[in-house]
């Protein structure tokens, strides 16, 4: 899949000039790309680089960096399953393997329609309700490994 950077290339220079000047503009701009564009691909890395006038190993490493950037294109719903202790004592693990067969892929992919992204998270906060998935911003607690498919049927 290749980037139109057309699409949103006007408010990305307009982030980039506004944060310019200022100091440590790289991670707001990065914010706003991955916002407008939905991830981080190499040639979005290549853009923000050269027109905020440093190396493009510099951009790299701090989009490898941070978890909250990514260099792949996310799907709709973004799935992120807790492994943090409760959560990952009380069977999430199950849970990952039953949602990696429904859909097909892996803890850090997304379906191949971008349906969902499937993430693997730390604690959300939920420990009490064990063990728990956050689908978009909706928490999913005491998930247990036969209601995962009816869980995913909710997000269209
Ligand atoms: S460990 Fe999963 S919510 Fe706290």
């Amino acid at each position: 899949m290749s980037l139109n950077l057309a699409a949103h290339r006007a408010e990305l220079d307009a982030v980039i000039t506004r944060e310019k000047p200022k100091g440590g503009a790289l991670i707001p701009v990065l914010h706003q790309a991955q916002e407008l564009y939905g991830y981080l691909p190499k040639e979005l890395q290549d853009y923000v680089a050269e027109a905020l006038g440093i190396p493009q190993s510099t951009v790299y490493g701090v989009v490898t960096f941070y978890s909250f950037f990514t260099t792949k294109p996310r799907g709709r719903h973004r799935i992120g399953l807790c492994l943090g202790t409760a959560c990952y004592v009380r069977g999430n693990a199950k849970n990952l393997e039953r949602l990696s067969r429904e859909l097909g892929v892996s803890a850090g992919e997304s379906t191949a329609d971008l349906r969902y992204s499937l993430e693997v998270c730390r604690c959300i906060g939920m420990c009490s309700k064990a063990p728990a998935i956050m689908v978009g911003k909706s928490v999913h607690a005491n998930v247990q490994p036969d209601k995962v498919a009816e869980i995913l049927s909710l997000y269209e």
